[in-house]
């Protein structure tokens, strides 16, 4: 069976825009593929520099994969930091990733715009990144459109390990949802951690209600026709609503008469319908510290034996070790 792999960095609650944009369609392929889902605490660290957040926000993101039906038996669910092959394997294919490669990162170029301080775990992020792909396997990687890049990046490293070496390494795909965009957050920019304008998933109803009443919209009056596609608001709803409803409420707002408030209530109904059910068994998960932490240990270790048994041959291919 093929794998597919992916990452969610915890450093914060995951939001809709994850959701959205990678954890949907990744559940969709667990009939297909062996999934191995993890948890990117290592990324996290780039911006999350406290220990009890990080440690808690990488729990949330375990139990929002098991509340939305993950299967950590037939599937793997782990966290980066417990497969220690990773790192090795980053070292070493830090030694085939140019810096030229590197500088033209996005997100290494828009800290630098935004004149962030750098750490050399931002500019080097990709590699890592690579390495949790490449030490298992992976065929495919749901990510959302905005990891694009730090695919091309992969495979970019992977056929330069190849190249030295011979077909070692599996050349991933990114599978990105060509329906899904870019998900916005509050203020209409990509919903993102950093811009502090998510929406987390399990949010208590009431306080997702008020953010859902937040999302910024234009100041167009009640009875005026609105234009339903540029607005965030309704951007989200026709991915919670599907198709048709969409379109219903759109030729509600184009036609004039129907506020901003109302698509809003319409928005967290939705939700509600696509995710309440999932908020209570997740909050179920959280409750359970003994259980979450014995999931997590189980997948460590699969994930650890499938990761070094790569390791194993990767090691003696560059020299490392006795060939026998
Ligand atoms: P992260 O934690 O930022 O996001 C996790 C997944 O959610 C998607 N996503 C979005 N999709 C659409 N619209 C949005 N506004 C939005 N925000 C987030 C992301 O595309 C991603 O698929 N570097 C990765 C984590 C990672 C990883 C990996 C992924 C580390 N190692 C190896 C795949 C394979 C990241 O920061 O994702």
């Amino acid at each position: 069976m093929k794998i597919a792999l992916s990452g969610i960095k915890p450093s914060g609650l995951p939001h809709i825009g994850n959701y959205l944009g990678m954890i949907r369609p990744a559940l969709r392929l667990a009939d297909s593929y062996q999934c191995l889902y993890f948890i990117a605490d290592y990324h996290a660290l780039t911006t999350l520099h406290n220990g009890s957040e990080l440690r808690s926000h990488s729990l949330s993101v375990a139990a929002t994969w098991l509340a939305l039906g993950l299967d950590p038996t037939r599937n793997l669910l782990y966290r980066q930091s417990d497969v220690p092959e990773v790192m090795e394997l980053a070292w070493i294919l830090s030694c085939f990733t140019g810096k030229g490669l590197l500088d033209r990162a996005h997100a290494f170029k828009d800290a630098q715009a935004q004149q962030r301080e750098i750490s050399a775990g931002v500019y080097t992020y990709p590699i890592l990144m690579a390495a949790d792909i490449l030490a298992f396997g992976a065929d495919v990687v749901p990510v959302g459109r905005d990891q694009k890049q730090h695919l091309e990046m992969c495979r970019d490293i992977a056929q330069r390990f190849n190249h030295a070496y011979g077909d070692l390494l599996i050349v991933p795909e990114a599978l990105i949802q060509e329906e899904v965009e870019t998900i916005p957050g509050l203020d209409g920019r990509k919903m993102s951690k950093s811009y502090d304008n998510t929406v987390p998933m399990f949010l208590p109803a009431a306080q997702l209600r008020k953010l859902v009443m937040r999302i910024q919209t234009d100041s167009v009056p009640v009875e005026e026709p609105k234009l339903p596609e540029s607005a965030a608001v309704f951007q989200l709803y026709r991915h919670f609503a599907g198709a048709s409803d969409a379109e219903a409420l759109a030729e509600k707002l184009r036609a004039g008469g129907t506020g901003w408030a109302v698509a809003k209530q319409a928005l967290f109904d939705a939700m509600e319908a696509s995710l309440g059910e999932a908020r209570t068994r997740y909050r179920e998960i959280m409750g359970d510290a003994d259980k979450l932490a014995g999931v997590l240990r189980d997948g460590a270790e699969r994930a650890r034996a499938l990761a070094s048994a790569r390791m194993a041959r990767v090691r003696r291919a560059i020299g490392m070790g006795s060939s026998a």
